[in-house]
This record gives structure tokens, sequence and C-alpha cells, in this order.
């Protein structure tokens, strides 16, 4: 009997492809342009995906023999659910793999903040160096950090905050009940957004969080706290926060995620000293890229042999 055929999208370690080929035929379309897809696409049962490049209908339409989407990251906000569901299609993720690494990125990413580090880096290139002391950042001991969203890795954040003398406080849907074992307190949106000296966003894309860090958001804010944003760049209104910045609403900014993504090289975020911007880079280690890829694969092989999915997503 033929093998079922996978098409992997994105790229994957060598050896995720060496384990999908014991159970499966594989065509590797990650460096092949998109518009070339749909000629190898026609039968391949399974995908395996990265959290760009749409999974929508029009994607669907390419792949009639489509049954199952694996998906390499824990996000899956580029995946069209209804048109998967619509198809019976089954989706996995691959959540659990990560949350050491996005923590130790988005923890990086609040020293940044709080220290300062953007603008000194520009002091140092300036050539300024030797004529006085670049701005001063302010110390993680005594800081409040502000996790909106606070997850599995929210709380790993929490820990590492936490041994650097942070007090940390989070917003969720509803208030979580384990404050004792995590250390956060809860606290509503607007009272984060008042007492937070660095404001984390940390929550999944929906159509609830599309946008929600906004001009009223950000007015709220202290005019000394920072925002790191290590969700999805949407969450985010670009210009809102391009205007706060300008504006002296907030002091600084920290991006692991942009909207768009790429961020244009000649986009004004990138000229400004009081901002970091990092190219979505918070699962990429080799580690932990390669525990992901290996994880969807599994999914994938579960899939062709009829067992149940490792970690399948209810859609
Ligand atoms: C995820 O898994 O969702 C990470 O953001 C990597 O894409």
């Amino acid at each position: 009997m033929d093998r079922p055929h996978i098409a992997v999208l994105t790229s994957v370690p060598s050896g995720v492809l060496d384990r999908l080929r014991e159970r499966a035929h594989v065509t590797d379309l990650s460096d092949r342009p998109r518009e070339t897809w749909r000629a190898v696409l026609g039968d391949a049962i399974g995908v395996l995906s990265g959290s760009s490049g749409a999974i929508d209908a029009a994607f669907l339409a390419t792949a009639p023999a489509l049954r199952i989407v694996a998906m390499q990251s824990v996000g899956y906000d580029n995946v069209d659910l209804a048109a998967l569901r619509a198809r019976g299609i089954a989706l996995t993720n691959s959540r659990g793999t990560l949350i050491e690494a996005v923590a130790d990125l988005t923890f990086a990413l609040v020293v940044l903040a709080v220290r300062r580090l953007g603008p000194a880096m520009q002091w140092a290139r300036s050539g300024r160096w030797m004529e006085r002391d670049a701005p001063y950042g302010h110390d993680l001991a005594g800081a409040t950090l502000g996790l909106v969203g606070f997850g599995a890795i929210g709380t790993a954040v929490a820990r590492r905050a936490q041994v650097s003398g942070m007090r940390v406080i989070y917003h969720t849907r509803t208030a979580r009940t384990d404050d004792a074992t995590t250390g956060g307190a809860y606290r509503t949106f607007a009272q984060l957004l008042g007492e937070a000296d660095c404001v984390v966003a940390l929550l999944p894309l929906t159509p609830q969080t599309r946008g929600m860090f906004d001009d009223a958001v950000f007015a709220q804010m202290k005019p000394a706290a920072t925002f790191v944003n290590a969700a999805r760049g949407a969450v985010c209104d670009t210009e809102a926060l391009l205007r706060a910045l300008e504006q002296g609403r907030i002091a600084g900014a920290v991006l692991d995620v942009t909207d768009p993504e790429p961020l244009p090289p000649d986009h004004p975020l990138f000229a400004r000293d009081d901002v970091v911007i990092v190219p979505h880079v918070g699962s990429a280690t080799s580690e932990t890229r390669t525990r992901m890829a290996m994880l969807a694969a599994e999914n994938l092989i579960a899939f062709i042999d009829g067992a149940a999915l490792p970690t399948p997503v209810s859609i």
C-alpha cells in the first residue's frame, strides 16, 4: 500500500523528517515558494506547519485530501478554525515543549526593558560613551512586573522575576486560585496598568485580545513604565504603541513579536532608541525547536497509526 503523504511547510531538523519518513512519504516544502505548493499538496493527508503562513480556506482548497494539521507551535492564530471544522480536519499543537525557553526569553526582555538596555546599547554605539553615563535604568528588585496572561509561561516568568526580587502582579480573565504557590497577585486590568513598572503581554491572540493594547491602555500605564510583547504582535495596536512612545506616555518597549510581522525595516519603531525588537525568537533554541517539531511529527504519526493524538486541539 502507498504510504500516506505528509507535507512539511516549515523548516524542521532533519531528524524530524527522518522520523516522519519511517511512516510516510514526506515532501519538504519549507524552502519552496508557496505558489508552487498546490502542485504537490493534492494527495497530502497531513501537513506540519509553523505559526506563520495562513492555513485558511484558500490553502485548504489546494489540499483536498487533508485530514490533519500538526502545528510546530503552541499558537494557532494563523489557522482558520471554522474552515478546518467544515472539512473535519484535525488540529494539534506543540504545547508543553517551549515553556522554559519562552519564559527565559520573556524575562530577558523584561531585564532589557527595566534596565533600559536598549537606550544603553544606542549610547555605546553613538560615540558618547565617555561623555557621561548612559541613561540609568531601574533596579529589578522592588519593581513591579505586570503579566497580562498568566498561564504556564507566565508563572515560569514569575519564578524568574521573583528570584530577582520583583513583585509580580497578573491579570487573567478569571483570577487564579493558586496565588500562594505562584507568588503572583491578581489585579483587574486597569489596576495592573496603573501599578506595573513593566507590563508584559503574554496572552493568546483571539478576537477578544486583538488590538487590546491600544491608546487607552497605554494612557493608563505609568509614564516611567515599559511595555514588553512576548505574545503575538496583533494583541498590540502598533500605531498606538508608536504614539505612546512619541508622546512620552510610556518609557520604552521591547518586542519579540510585531504587527505586521516582520515589521518593515524602515518602520519608525526600528529607529527609536527606546525600542528593542527581536524577530519572534521566544522558542528559537535548537533544543526547543527540535522538541516542538518532533511533537508535531509524533501527532502526525499517531494519526497515521489511528492512535490517540498526543496534543490535540479541540476546535
Ligand atoms: C508559539 O509556539 O506559538 C511560538 O510563538 C512560536 O511560534
